[in-house]
């Protein structure tokens, strides 16, 4: 026999969408579990890129969630674009009205919410397994899983969202979906590594042989990624041949990448997902679970908070003052942001990867479009714009 509970929420998957869609609830006073199959620690060390929009950030501190993130986050007014051996630099904050980005990695994100939901009392069920989702074209949706001890759970809530990433349970579960994807013919290689980086701000590097990253995590720490094959093994690079080929695809004059202990490598394939609708009865999909993004733009995170902020208001109208309207919305609304930022991703990946047999007048495309970028004020005020948030949206202030 199953243990039976009540609640408002029940939300699927302990990630950025999950924990901050908890906390957002928790703010409005609505009750919410949460249910992730992985453990704790597992969650806390997932590497994932780290770029917060402003918007973003100025989420994270209305919340209560920026403490760390104002004294460990790295504010960047600009990028770098690289392409024929030399750097061009795209400052974002003269191109926008004073816009920047916010380098803090995920899993501090992630660390810092699940810490600030434990704070609060409040219960996240790790390592779960059989998680289940039913009912969710009743008024009664249920959530049930198998707790880390083995005792079975099924929670009857009013909604449920489906954070649960790309491979997760929610999204087959409405039907007549519409999917919309793209599989690109690359991955990324990242590294982390114990070296101070060698540059203040992000270097994106469209070399002949490949893209490459210059991120970072510290001023300790270098994030590191280059493009590879979709299925290339991680065993085919040594430490060696990482580093020499981050310093020929940097390669500037006077300059190189600082080298130091690799202490992290992986490999990420590439593809953009957008699934429609995003919401069946009182199941509504957020984050991964409904689109993803190649990481060149950036964005993943910051739209997965975006979805978040809308179904933390939606819910809020529905579960608090009983109307329903804006979670009707919820879909268009959210999926209005997700093309434009699909669109964005794909571009900066289509302009700045080398794909496999690429033919020449492609690669002239890509550079002609590069030299545009970096030399029309309009055509870099439109890169600066949607890399630093197109359209961020506001928080409406807990009741
Ligand atoms: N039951 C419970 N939890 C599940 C299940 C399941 N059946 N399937 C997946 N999960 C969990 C995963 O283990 C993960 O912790 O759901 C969580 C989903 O988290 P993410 O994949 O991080 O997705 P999301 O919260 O939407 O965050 C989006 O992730 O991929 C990046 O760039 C993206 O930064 C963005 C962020
Ligand atoms: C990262 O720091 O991991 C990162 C930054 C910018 C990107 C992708 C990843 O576009």
């Amino acid at each position: 026999m199953a243990v039976t509970s009540r609640t408002r929420v029940g939300i699927v998957g302990a990630g950025p969408a999950g924990l901050l869609l908890a906390h957002l609830l928790a703010l409005h006073g609505i009750e919410s579990v949460v249910v992730e199959n992985r453990s704790r620690e597992y969650c806390e060390a997932r590497q994932r890129a780290g770029l917060l929009e402003a918007g973003t950030v100025e989420l994270l501190r209305g919340v209560g969630l920026g403490k760390r993130l104002d004294a460990e986050g790295m504010e960047h007014g600009g990028i770098y674009l690289q392409f024929d051996g030399q750097r061009h630099h795209l400052d974002f904050r003269s191109l926008t009205d004073g816009r920047w980005v916010t380098i803090y990695a995920q899993t501090e994100i992630v660390k810092d919410m699940i810490a600030a939901r434990l704070a609060a009392g409040a219960v996240i069920e790790f390592s779960a397994s059989d998680v289940a989702v039913s009912d969710v074209t009743s008024d009664r949706p249920v959530l049930s899983y198998r707790d880390a001890s083995g005792v079975a759970h099924e929670v009857s809530c009013d909604v449920i969202a489906g954070c649960d990433g790309f491979h997760g349970i929610c999204r087959p579960l409405v039907p007549n979906l519409s999917v919309y994807e793209r599989a690109y013919p690359y991955a990324w290689l990242g590294i982390l590594a114990d070296a101070a980086p060698s540059t203040d701000e992000l270097i994106y590097s469209r070399h002949r042989d490949g893209f490459a990253l210059y991120s970072m995590r510290s001023p300790e720490v270098s994030r590191l990624y280059l493009q590879v094959a979709p299925d290339e093994p991680v065993a085919d690079w040594p430490d060696d041949r990482i580093w020499a080929e981050l310093q020929k695809r940097f390669a500037v004059d006077g300059w190189s990448v600082s080298e130091g202990t690799i202490t992290d490598k992986s490999v990420t394939a590439m593809r953009s997902f957008v699934a429609v609708p995003m919401r069946h009865g009182r199941l509504f999909l957020a984050g991964d679970a409904a689109h993803i993004v190649p990481p060149t733009g950036a964005k993943g995170l910051n739209l997965a908070f975006s979805d978040v902020i809308v179904l933390a208001g939606a819910l809020r109208a529905a579960l608090l003052d009983g109307s329903w309207e804006l979670a009707g919305a919820y879909s268009d609304m959210c999926l209005d942001r997700v093309w434009r930022a699909t669109h964005f991703s794909w571009w900066m990946t289509s302009m700045l990867h080398v794909a496999p047999g690429q033919d020449p007048f492609e690669s002239q495309l890509q550079l002609a479009q590069l030299r545009y970028v970096t030399s029309s004020r309009a055509a870099a005020k439109s890169l600066a714009e949607n890399y630093c948030g197109y359209k961020p949206l506001s928080l409406q202030a807990p009741a």
